[in-house]
């Protein structure tokens, strides 16, 4: 086996408890501020159809949503719980004990259900691409899983994360782990997954002539993003105002805070935290500019604290606005919004038939670019071919039970591709123990036909 591109010495292994699991669980969903705390109060706040879900689940009582005439209209705990797919996927608890022992590592989320994407498929999976590779977590068990890959390519725009990928995955394959095929070419890139076409075309003929098995995009931040302070991710502890996913990119948090017009202030908080106090925050933020502007993680927070009121959510309410406006700026800084939709054509036409594109996003701006995205590619599809781009009825709805796919519930067809998750997956109760960050994710997974 091959991998091309430098590397850096293994990682530190140590042993740790069950009950340290739980523990270190618990600092995580603090550590992680942000999209956990996104995650869980966007959907008390704006009424997706998942927060019933995660509403739902704690209480009896009926949910009450909005229809589509704006009407509030009550909906049993039933009703409410079928708009998603909780997983029942028995969960490897050893795998991820076995993460969390790499100091300040990641925990890869909905590891199973990502195995079974790529394994029950009826072919091969011969080439993978993972496009958010962070620390290697999904890679290293999929090439784990997978004897037949010849070809892997990872691709993270973070540095950090790409060494640290290098190195979990250089371990695997020279370590006791020889189940690979020894043809097996392994690529890391350092790169925005939306260079993922010049990327894969640069990297081997394959790609070129054949295209992708298998693409995964396990979105947002990783551990090792939130638990540093120089990064600036964190709400809980000091820092430059950074985010840059990319150390190399132009723009930070800071630059916006300090530079950018009023308006588009107030539109990213708006649109990208989905923040109610926006105009407010947006008058705090550039009247701060007068006395030297905000330069620090904590002058921002304290900006926040100081501008909300206590009726806002009790005490601790600040440390939801604060979670809104940083991920308001993290999508800006790193324009997460507008490159994944573009990557995600951009992906699928990477695939080869009957290839898989698996996406696990963290808050609702992102699952409804995926979930738009998708059906998007199935109408553009089947249009196509009908030749005026305009297909009143361009797919087929399917339910599906396929013996030897039991994690497909239901499917959408097309004439050339299948959504295989018409309602996301999302975790199953005990990864949500385990793993807080887990519990806003939710997978959706789209095959070439
Ligand atoms: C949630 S982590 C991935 C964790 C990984 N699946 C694992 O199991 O270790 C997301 C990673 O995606 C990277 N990332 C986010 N947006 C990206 C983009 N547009 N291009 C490349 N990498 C990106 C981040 O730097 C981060 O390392």
């Amino acid at each position: 086996m091959n991998i091309i591109s430098g590397g850096r010495a293994a990682g530190k292994f140590l042993t740790w408890s069950s009950s340290y699991l739980s523990i270190k669980s618990d600092i995580l969903s603090h550590a992680y501020g942000g999209d956990f705390f996104v995650g869980l109060y966007q959907a008390s706040i704006f009424k997706s159809p998942y927060c019933c879900v995660t509403r739902a689940a704690s209480s009896s009582a009926p949910v009450k949503k909005k229809n589509k005439n704006g009407k509030e209209k009550s909906f049993s705990l039933a009703e409410s719980l079928v708009k998603r797919t909780r997983s029942n996927r028995d969960l490897d608890e050893d795998v991820i004990e076995q993460h969390l022992s790499v100091d300040n590592s990641h925990i890869p989320v909905m590891l199973g259900e990502v195995l079974d994407v790529f394994s029950s498929s009826n072919r091969q999976l011969c080439s993978f691409v993972d496009c958010t590779v962070g620390a290697g977590g999904h890679s290293s068990m999929i090439i784990e899983a997978h004897p037949e890959l010849e070809c892997y390519v990872g691709l993270d725009m973070d540095p950090v994360a790409h060494e640290m990928a290098h190195t979990r995955i250089g371990a695997l394959l020279n370590g006791s782990f020889s189940n690979t095929s020894s043809d097996l070419r392994i690529h890391f890139h350092l790169k925005n997954f939306k260079f993922i076409k010049s990327v894969l075309s640069e990297v081997d003929e394959r790609f070129i002539h054949k295209g992708a098995d298998g693409i995964l995009m396990d979105l947002g931040m990783s551990s090792m993003q939130v638990n540093n302070p120089e990064r600036g991710f964190s709400v809980l502890n000091d820092g430059p105002l950074d985010m840059r996913m990319n150390p190399q990119g132009s723009l930070t948090a800071e630059h916006i805070l300090n530079s950018w017009p009023s308006i588009e202030i107030g539109r990213i908080l708006r649109e990208y935290g989905e923040e109610s106090n926006w105009f407010f925050l947006q008058n705090k933020i550039v009247k701060s500019r007068s006395t030297g502007g905000l330069h620090s993680t904590k002058e921002l927070v304290n900006l926040i604290q100081n501008s909300t009121p206590r009726s806002r959510g009790g005490r601790q309410g600040w440390i939801k606005t604060a979670t809104r406006v940083f991920q308001a700026l993290r999508i800006a800084v790193n324009d997460e919004l507008k490159t994944l939709e573009d990557s995600l054509y951009d992906c699928f036409d990477c695939l080869a038939p009957g290839g898989r594109l698996a996406v696990i996003s963290f808050h609702s701006l992102e699952d409804r670019i995926v979930k738009q995205t998708f059906l998007d590619i199935l109408r553009r599809n089947n249009s196509e071919d009908e030749g005026d781009g305009q297909s009143s009825q361009p797919m087929n709805k399917t339910k599906e039970m396929d013996a030897e796919e039991t994690w497909i519930k239901r499917a959408i067809e097309g004439k050339n591709a299948r959504i295989l998750t018409k309602r996301p997956i999302t975790p199953s109760e005990k990864e949500g123990q385990l793993n807080r960050r887990s519990r806003s994710a939710k997978l959706r997974v789209i095959e070439k036909v």
